[in-house]
């Protein structure tokens, strides 16, 4: 299936912008004047980069603020620039770039193609087409660079081929606050024996002076000019437009010790007509060179005669394919809806492996400087659960030596960088540990997880603390919010619950939030779960207990008459109330009324009319209704958030995934659809048209500015949001409703009316099952399965029936 969209500004171009190749899992794009940059990730899990639909591009290894390699502009214009810059120099000295940016040449054909971890760029000017496929090797931290020259006309052709990339400091703060003395401390220089130009930052007290690399920029064919300085390249007062190395035909040679470097360098090569030459760089990493140079020389060279062996770059491409392959295995559905179904299989998995890899850190909008968020990425791993269930526990298990031993987590920690964790006291970070147990116990039935031992964060938030089984850390978290209960018996506030700026209503200490009482009450009865199953009679006694108060407190004081308040401000006041001035309704305490079961169904169903009445919009379900005035018209503003920005009512797409879960929940097919649809990035796009929306049709943003706001419908901040966990586990688990439960795996669609059914492969506990779901019309519940035909009672699959089995049919029988 491919879909396609013509640029609003038709006028201008027949091309459709872009257009979805479903069979390879990618997309082209065919404009590259896109208002804003497209990005895609390549990474290994240790070396990474992203890169726009022009080349504009950053490399880091293991972390954006330790180890940013190369610089790239997010903010200041030109923006999205510089990147992995190959430019194509023609006998008659013809400058262009298969990234169509940053040379002003104009192209006859141009694409690029973002697929799963690789991006490949194509230009063609008269007989010429270049193409430059940059991927990571999954098996080597270099970056790889394939070109392919094809001469179409009826003569040879001679030409240059020039890479090149901007170097930082490695230390983004550094570099930030002293990089102007800093930059006297490193070399680049080219060397003749391997043929590579090198660059070495030798900053004595970089916080991991043990592993800082040498980094390389070589190629497979032989180099005729090189440069390292960064002004010989490009020449005084010139940008990445115009190289004064590539107009001469010559990168200068330049070495520096000292200023701003860049690694250039100059390949010739002639093409045969009819013919297609091909030729590689790589831009790669070689760790510990301050603590053993020699060494690290070394193994560049072992390095580089792997990388330009016969067969490296195909080999490490198909390693890559692979590895997606395995991981769109995981679940794979056919929908009657086209545009859903690729989000499913593909755009929402991808953009998992980038927030599971790069929480919230670096994009082309995002600094990189804020590490991994506590609930981030604890949400984040409910995604790759399913798919990769090892990874997802690694990860568990570290947010959990990330925990206090009273309970409470820090808010952001810093797994790749000696840098201390944030240590402000929120009441939801903790919260989202059982859930994650929850999930992994649920997918992998090892119900040992939670007797593993590890250590809880001492103290002074660096070191590890007193040792406790996984068990007692998810008791310790109930605890913390047992123990921090406000004036109406519902958690504190404290610093912040889920919605970030929140904690301006408890300054003093004193708010309370409903969102993290219903929170509290979704986890409680998760934990009961989890206690049942370890035949822990005392957890289930206190956690039963715990529950009851909890329920009650939320019934007794949190309904406002058509919907449940957000909390209590400092003075006792009710926040999202219709007594409210303003924020009279927020979307968070609505759909988690549903998800906790807390309140009768009629009040839940009434909390659910009140968003779609008052919160949902043409672009989405605002954050709260109405937005509160900022500086200067209100002096002690909710945050500082302009009117439909951000945390001050925009669709905060984060949010809308609850609701899509709520309405499912609710047994409300159209509506849970509805949300599904508007914020599937392809659609919003659509229905918004580009101009407005400018973002990603691939992968989620983490809002869309809402109605009060001019800019109504533009797309903030895509790939690092929580929404693409969240939108993964709504529609798999709850649209399509393939969920893993404790007690097996649980089949409850919530299929669209005019729906006959679907089909999807689930790959659970070893077992390939091959799902089939024909509903018929006015059928609404599932009651039995048939499992290869045999029939079993219930809509839960238990794990025993499939056991030892590599695969298995499954039909559903459904009831009104
Ligand atoms: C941002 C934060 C997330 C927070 C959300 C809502 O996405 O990363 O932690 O919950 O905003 O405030």
């Amino acid at each position: 299936m491919a879909n396609a969209v013509i640029p609003s500004d038709a006028s201008q171009s027949s091309r459709p912008a872009y257009r979805f190749n479903d069979a390879t899992r990618s997309i082209s794009i065919f404009d590259p004047a896109l208002p804003s940059p497209w990005i895609n990730y390549l990474s290994n899990g240790s070396l990474h980069a992203f890169v726009s639909q022009v080349g504009g591009s950053s490399l880091w290894w293991r972390t954006p603020i330790n180890f940013r390699i190369t610089r790239y502009r997010g903010w200041t214009t030109p923006t999205d620039a510089p990147g992995f810059y190959l430019y194509v120099r023609e006998s008659d000295g013809t400058v262009w770039s298969p990234t169509s940016k940053p040379c002003d040449t104009p192209l006859d054909q141009w694409e690029a193609r973002h697929s799963p971890g690789a991006t490949c760029f194509t230009g063609r000017r008269g007989a010429l087409e270049v193409s430059q496929h940059v991927f990571i090797a999954p098996e080597s931290d270099v970056l790889v660079w394939d070109v392919k020259v094809t001469n179409h006309g009826t003569a040879p052709t001679a030409l240059d081929l020039f890479g090149y990339v901007e170097l930082g400091l490695l230390e983004y703060p550094l570099e930030s606050s002293w990089g102007y003395y800093v930059r006297h401390q490193f070399k680049t220089w080219f060397e003749e024996a391997s043929q590579a130009q090198l660059y070495l930052f030798h900053h004595e007290s970089h916080p991991r002076l043990a592993d800082v690399p040498l980094v390389y920029f070589a190629s497979d064919r032989p180099v005729a000019s090189y440069s390292g300085d960064r002004q010989g390249f490009l020449g005084y007062g010139r940008t990445e437009r115009n190289p004064q190395g590539v107009e001469r035909g010559n990168c200068g040679n330049g070495s520096l010790w000292g200023g701003d470097a860049c690694a250039a360098l100059q390949t010739p090569l002639t093409v045969a007509p009819g013919k297609t030459e091909r030729m590689a760089f790589y831009l790669g990493v070689i760790p510990g060179a301050m603590v053993d140079f020699a060494g690290a020389k070394e193994k560049l060279c072992a390095e580089l005669d792997r990388l330009r062996a016969p067969g490296f770059v195909d080999a490490q491409s198909a390693g890559l394919a692979d590895w997606w392959k395995e991981h769109f295995s995981g679940f794979d559905c056919k929908l009657p809806d086209a545009d859903c179904e690729r989000q499913i299989n593909t755009w929402t998995p991808v953009n998992c492996v980038h927030t599971g890899r790069f929480s919230r850190s670096f994009s082309q909008y995002a600094s990189g400087l804020r590490g991994f968020g506590f609930r981030d990425t604890a949400q984040d791993m409910l995604a790759i659960v399913p798919r990769r269930p090892d990874w997802a526990r690694a990860e568990f298990l570290r947010l959990l030596n990330h925990q206090f031993a009273d309970g409470h987590a820090v808010h952001t920690y810093f797994p790749e960088d000696n840098q201390a964790p944030a240590r402000s006291v929120h009441s939801d970070d903790h919260l989202w540990l059982p859930m994650l147990a929850h999930a992994l116990v649920a997918e992998t039935g090892d119900i040992g997880l939670l007797s593993a031992r590890t250590p809880f964060l001492a103290e002074d938030g660096i070191t590890p603390g007193v040792e406790a089984s996984v068990w007692e850390h998810l008791l310790a978290a109930l605890d913390f919010t047992e123990a921090h209960l406000g004036a109406h018996a519902i958690p504190l506030t404290l610093h912040s619950d889920w919605n970030d700026c929140i904690g301006r209503f408890a300054r003093k200490g004193k708010g309370e939030t409903v969102m993290v009482a219903q929170q509290y009450i979704y986890v409680l009865r998760q934990m009961l779960e989890l206690a049942e199953a370890l035949r822990d009679e005392a957890a289930k006694a206190r956690l039963t207990e715990q529950m009851k108060r909890q329920r009650s407190a939320v019934l007794a004081k949190c309904w406002d008459g058509e919907w449940w308040m957000r909390g209590f401000d400092d003075e006792g006041a009710p926040m999202g109330s219709k007594t409210s001035a303003h924020g009279q309704i927020w979307l968070n305490s609505q759909t988690w009324s549903v998800l906790a079961d807390c309140g009768d169904k009629a009040q839940q169903t009434a909390a659910m009319d009140a968003v779609a009445r008052i919160l949902d919009t043409p672009h989405g379900i605002k954050k709260l209704h109405p937005s509160f005035p900022t500086f200067p018209e209100a002096t002690d503003a909710f945050s500082g958030y302009s009117l439909g920005c951000g945390e001050n009512g925009a669709i905060f797409c984060h949010a809308n995934t609850w609701a899509v879960i709520a309405e499912a929940l609710l047994g409300r097919p159209e509506r849970a659809w509805k949300y599904f649809r508007q914020l599937v990035p392809h659609i919003a796009l659509q229905e918004t048209g580009l101009d407005r929306y400018q973002c990603e049709p691939y992968a989620y943003a983490s809002s869309i500015i809402g109605p009060e706001n001019p800019r109504f419908g533009l797309a903030t901040l895509t790939h690092v949001t929580g929404t693409a966990a969240w939108m993964d586990v709504a529609a798999t688990q709850y649209l399509l409703g393939i969920r893993p439960t404790l007690g097996g795996l649980k089949f409850a669609p919530c299929l669209p009316p005019d729906w006959p059914g679907f089909s999807a492969t689930r790959l659970y506990r070893g077992c390939r099952l091959d799902i089939v779901v024909k509903r018929p019309a006015g059928a609404s519940r599932v009651v039995a399965l048939r499992i290869d035909g045999k029939r079993r009672e219930g809509d839960t699959l238990l794990p025993e029936w499939i056991a030892d089995r590599q695969t298995a049919r499954i039909e559903l029988e459904w009831m009104d």
